[in-house]
């Protein structure tokens, strides 16, 4: 999968714009997984999952600062991320298939708080960069 350089642009331009407030929107994309999808929750057993809850603010920070690393990464995303796959794979044993129910409320989560910005051509960039963070994360599972 290959991000196009225009695809690049517009995830660097909008995590420019996000800027100090990556975390706010990761925490805000967890919490929405956990209500939206709450299987997920299994993962999480050892932590306080009420909405506003410091732990969980403390971990959707840990994951926009895995995002923004992708960012600053993009050309080569599964080294930048393999630490974090094997993390998953091997330690955590997350099923990948829930890396894109986090990924698909992380983008209606950044539609919700950009809704002017949001037009198709950034969601499919999005969705694009998602993607293929989520392919890097689950690279260590075979
Ligand atoms: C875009 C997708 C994801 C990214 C970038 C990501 C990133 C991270 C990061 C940076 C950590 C902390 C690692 C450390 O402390 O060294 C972590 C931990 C963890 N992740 Fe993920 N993650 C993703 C998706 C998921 C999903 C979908 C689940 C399960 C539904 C999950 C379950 C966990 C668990 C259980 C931990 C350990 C939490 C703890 O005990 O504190 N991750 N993840």
């Amino acid at each position: 999968m290959v991000l196009s350089a225009a695809d690049q642009a517009a995830v660097r331009a909008l995590w420019r714009k996000l800027d100090t407030n990556v975390g706010v929107y990761t925490t805000e994309a967890l919490e929405r997984t956990f209500v939206a999808f709450p299987s997920t929750k299994t993962y999480f057993a050892h932590l306080d999952l009420r909405p506003g809850s410091a732990q969980v603010k403390a971990h959707g920070q840990k994951v926009a600062d895995a995002l923004t690393l992708a960012v600053n990464h993009l050309d080569d995303l599964p080294r930048a991320l393999s630490a974090l796959s094997d993390l998953h794979a091997h330690k955590l044993q997350v099923n990948p298939v829930n890396f894109k129910l986090l990924g698909h409320c992380l983008l209606v989560t950044l539609a919700r708080h950009y809704p002017g910005d949001f037009s198709p051509a950034l969601q499919a960039s999005l969705d694009k960069f998602l993607s293929h963070v989520i392919w890097a994360l689950a690279s260590s599972y075979r």
